[in-house]
Protein backbone atom coordinates (compact mmCIF):
# COMPACT_ATOMS: atom_id res chain seq x y z
CA UNK A 1 0.00 0.00 0.00
CA UNK A 2 1.28 3.84 -0.98
CA UNK A 3 2.77 5.52 2.24
CA UNK A 4 0.37 8.22 2.00
CA UNK A 5 -2.86 6.27 2.04
CA UNK A 6 -1.50 4.20 4.71
CA UNK A 7 -0.93 7.05 7.05
CA UNK A 8 -4.23 8.05 6.49
CA UNK A 9 -5.74 5.23 7.35
CA UNK A 10 -3.80 5.53 10.45
CA UNK A 11 -4.98 8.83 11.36
CA UNK A 12 -8.97 8.33 10.35
CA UNK A 13 -8.82 4.80 12.66
CA UNK A 14 -7.75 7.16 15.45
CA UNK A 15 -9.94 9.48 14.61
CA UNK A 16 -12.93 7.31 14.32
CA UNK A 17 -11.95 5.26 17.93
CA UNK A 18 -11.68 8.41 20.03
CA UNK A 19 -15.20 9.38 18.11
CA UNK A 20 -16.77 6.18 19.45
CA UNK A 21 -15.66 6.65 23.04
CA UNK A 22 -16.24 10.47 22.97
CA UNK A 23 -19.61 9.70 21.65
CA UNK A 24 -20.49 7.46 24.55
CA UNK A 25 -19.25 9.49 26.70
CA UNK A 26 -21.55 12.67 25.90
CA UNK A 27 -24.47 9.88 25.95
CA UNK A 28 -23.90 9.69 29.64
CA UNK A 29 -23.56 13.27 30.27
CA UNK A 30 -26.82 13.83 28.05
CA UNK A 31 -28.61 10.97 29.89
CA UNK A 32 -27.87 12.96 33.49
CA UNK A 33 -29.16 16.00 31.57
CA UNK A 34 -32.24 14.21 31.10
CA UNK A 35 -31.95 14.46 27.40
CA UNK A 36 -32.79 10.35 26.75
CA UNK A 37 -33.45 11.04 23.05
CA UNK A 38 -29.59 12.92 22.48
CA UNK A 39 -28.17 10.17 24.28
CA UNK A 40 -29.97 7.63 22.56
CA UNK A 41 -28.52 9.68 19.08
CA UNK A 42 -24.75 9.85 20.65
CA UNK A 43 -25.01 6.02 21.30
CA UNK A 44 -26.20 5.61 18.02
CA UNK A 45 -23.49 7.37 16.12
CA UNK A 46 -20.78 6.03 18.42
CA UNK A 47 -21.93 2.50 17.11
CA UNK A 48 -21.58 3.98 13.18
CA UNK A 49 -18.18 5.52 14.38
CA UNK A 50 -16.81 2.17 15.51
CA UNK A 51 -18.06 0.28 12.28
CA UNK A 52 -16.11 2.94 10.66
CA UNK A 53 -12.62 2.78 12.64
CA UNK A 54 -13.23 -1.36 12.36
CA UNK A 55 -13.37 -0.56 7.87
CA UNK A 56 -10.17 1.11 8.25
CA UNK A 57 -8.41 -0.97 10.38
CA UNK A 58 -9.03 -3.90 8.36
CA UNK A 59 -7.71 -2.16 4.95
CA UNK A 60 -4.75 -1.76 7.03
CA UNK A 61 -4.48 -5.63 8.10
CA UNK A 62 -1.12 -5.83 5.69
CA UNK A 63 0.81 -3.90 8.81
CA UNK A 64 2.93 -5.74 11.10
CA UNK A 65 3.88 -4.66 14.45
CA UNK A 66 1.01 -2.35 15.01
CA UNK A 67 1.26 1.57 14.51
CA UNK A 68 1.34 4.78 17.10
CA UNK A 69 -2.41 6.64 15.81
CA UNK A 70 -3.72 10.16 16.94
CA UNK A 71 -6.90 10.90 17.54
CA UNK A 72 -6.69 14.38 16.31
CA UNK A 73 -9.64 15.32 18.44
CA UNK A 74 -9.64 18.18 21.25
CA UNK A 75 -11.86 16.34 24.06
CA UNK A 76 -12.74 17.28 27.91
CA UNK A 77 -16.30 16.95 29.84
CA UNK A 78 -18.88 19.80 29.11
CA UNK A 79 -22.60 19.88 29.51
CA UNK A 80 -24.61 18.44 26.33
CA UNK A 81 -24.71 21.70 24.35
CA UNK A 82 -21.36 22.12 24.37
CA UNK A 83 -20.64 18.64 23.63
CA UNK A 84 -23.16 18.88 20.32
CA UNK A 85 -20.96 21.82 19.40
CA UNK A 86 -18.18 19.99 19.23
CA UNK A 87 -19.85 17.14 17.37
CA UNK A 88 -20.88 19.58 15.03
CA UNK A 89 -17.48 20.91 14.47
CA UNK A 90 -15.77 17.64 13.93
CA UNK A 91 -18.10 16.77 11.67
CA UNK A 92 -17.42 19.82 9.71
CA UNK A 93 -13.57 19.25 9.70
CA UNK A 94 -14.33 15.74 8.43
CA UNK A 95 -16.90 16.23 5.83
CA UNK A 96 -14.84 18.99 4.68
CA UNK A 97 -11.46 18.70 4.99
CA UNK A 98 -10.10 15.35 6.10
CA UNK A 99 -12.46 12.58 4.28
CA UNK A 100 -12.12 14.40 0.68
CA UNK A 101 -8.45 14.62 0.56
CA UNK A 102 -8.04 11.27 2.03
CA UNK A 103 -10.65 10.02 -1.31
CA UNK A 104 -8.68 11.96 -3.31
CA UNK A 105 -5.64 10.98 -2.30
CA UNK A 106 -6.45 7.06 -2.53
CA UNK A 107 -7.93 7.24 -5.61
CA UNK A 108 -4.79 8.98 -7.53
CA UNK A 109 -2.85 5.98 -5.66
CA UNK A 110 -5.41 3.17 -6.94
CA UNK A 111 -5.63 2.44 -3.63
CA UNK A 112 -9.80 0.90 -4.22
CA UNK A 113 -10.31 -0.47 -0.36
CA UNK A 114 -8.96 2.49 1.54
CA UNK A 115 -10.52 4.83 -0.86
CA UNK A 116 -13.98 2.86 -0.28
CA UNK A 117 -13.06 3.11 3.33
CA UNK A 118 -13.15 6.62 3.21
CA UNK A 119 -15.39 7.15 0.79
CA UNK A 120 -18.24 5.01 3.00
CA UNK A 121 -17.38 7.30 5.72
CA UNK A 122 -17.43 10.29 4.00
CA UNK A 123 -21.54 9.77 2.92
CA UNK A 124 -22.00 8.33 6.81
CA UNK A 125 -20.70 11.91 8.51
CA UNK A 126 -22.59 14.35 6.12
CA UNK A 127 -25.82 12.52 7.68
CA UNK A 128 -24.30 12.49 11.31
CA UNK A 129 -23.74 16.33 11.20
CA UNK A 130 -27.22 17.32 9.74
CA UNK A 131 -28.54 14.29 12.74
CA UNK A 132 -26.35 16.49 15.14
CA UNK A 133 -27.59 20.07 13.78
CA UNK A 134 -31.12 18.82 14.94
CA UNK A 135 -30.22 17.97 18.34
CA UNK A 136 -28.18 20.97 18.68
CA UNK A 137 -31.59 23.58 17.50
CA UNK A 138 -33.63 21.45 20.15
CA UNK A 139 -31.36 22.28 22.86
CA UNK A 140 -30.13 25.45 22.06
CA UNK A 141 -33.46 26.61 21.17
CA UNK A 142 -36.18 25.65 23.44
CA UNK A 143 -33.57 23.84 25.68
CA UNK A 144 -35.94 20.59 25.17
CA UNK A 145 -34.31 16.91 24.12
CA UNK A 146 -34.70 15.96 20.19
CA UNK A 147 -37.85 14.29 18.97
CA UNK A 148 -36.61 11.00 16.79
CA UNK A 149 -38.13 7.83 16.04
CA UNK A 150 -35.88 5.14 15.51
CA UNK A 151 -31.75 5.20 14.16
CA UNK A 152 -31.28 2.67 12.23
CA UNK A 153 -26.77 1.93 11.60
CA UNK A 154 -25.89 -0.21 9.13
CA UNK A 155 -23.18 -2.57 10.89
CA UNK A 156 -21.84 -3.14 7.37
CA UNK A 157 -20.83 0.55 6.54
CA UNK A 158 -22.20 2.91 8.78
CA UNK A 159 -24.83 4.37 7.22
CA UNK A 160 -27.13 5.87 9.63
CA UNK A 161 -31.34 6.90 9.36
CA UNK A 162 -34.21 7.31 11.51
CA UNK A 163 -37.43 5.86 10.75
CA UNK A 164 -37.54 2.54 8.38
CA UNK A 165 -34.95 -0.10 7.71
CA UNK A 166 -34.52 0.29 4.00
CA UNK A 167 -34.74 -3.05 2.28
CA UNK A 168 -30.98 -2.15 0.99
CA UNK A 169 -27.96 -0.07 2.43
CA UNK A 170 -28.08 3.50 0.11
CA UNK A 171 -24.51 3.31 0.66
CA UNK A 172 -22.85 -0.27 0.62
CA UNK A 173 -26.31 -1.98 -0.95
CA UNK A 174 -26.11 -4.10 2.42
CA UNK A 175 -29.35 -6.31 3.19
CA UNK A 176 -31.89 -4.96 5.69
CA UNK A 177 -30.53 -8.17 8.59
CA UNK A 178 -27.44 -6.12 9.17
CA UNK A 179 -28.75 -2.88 10.67
CA UNK A 180 -28.86 -2.35 14.28
CA UNK A 181 -31.50 -0.11 15.91
CA UNK A 182 -31.41 2.03 18.64
CA UNK A 183 -34.53 3.31 20.12
FE1 LIG B 1 -24.25 0.02 4.64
Amino acid sequence: MKKLTEQNLINAFGSESHSHLRYLCFANQADAEEFPHIARLFRAIAFSESVQAHNHYQALRHLEGGFVSNSMAIFGPGDTKRNLLSAVMGKDYVITEMYPAYIEIAQLQGEREAGRSFTWAYLTEKMHRKLFWKAQESIHGKRSDLIIGPIRVCAICGFTRVGEIPNKCPVCKATSENFTTFV
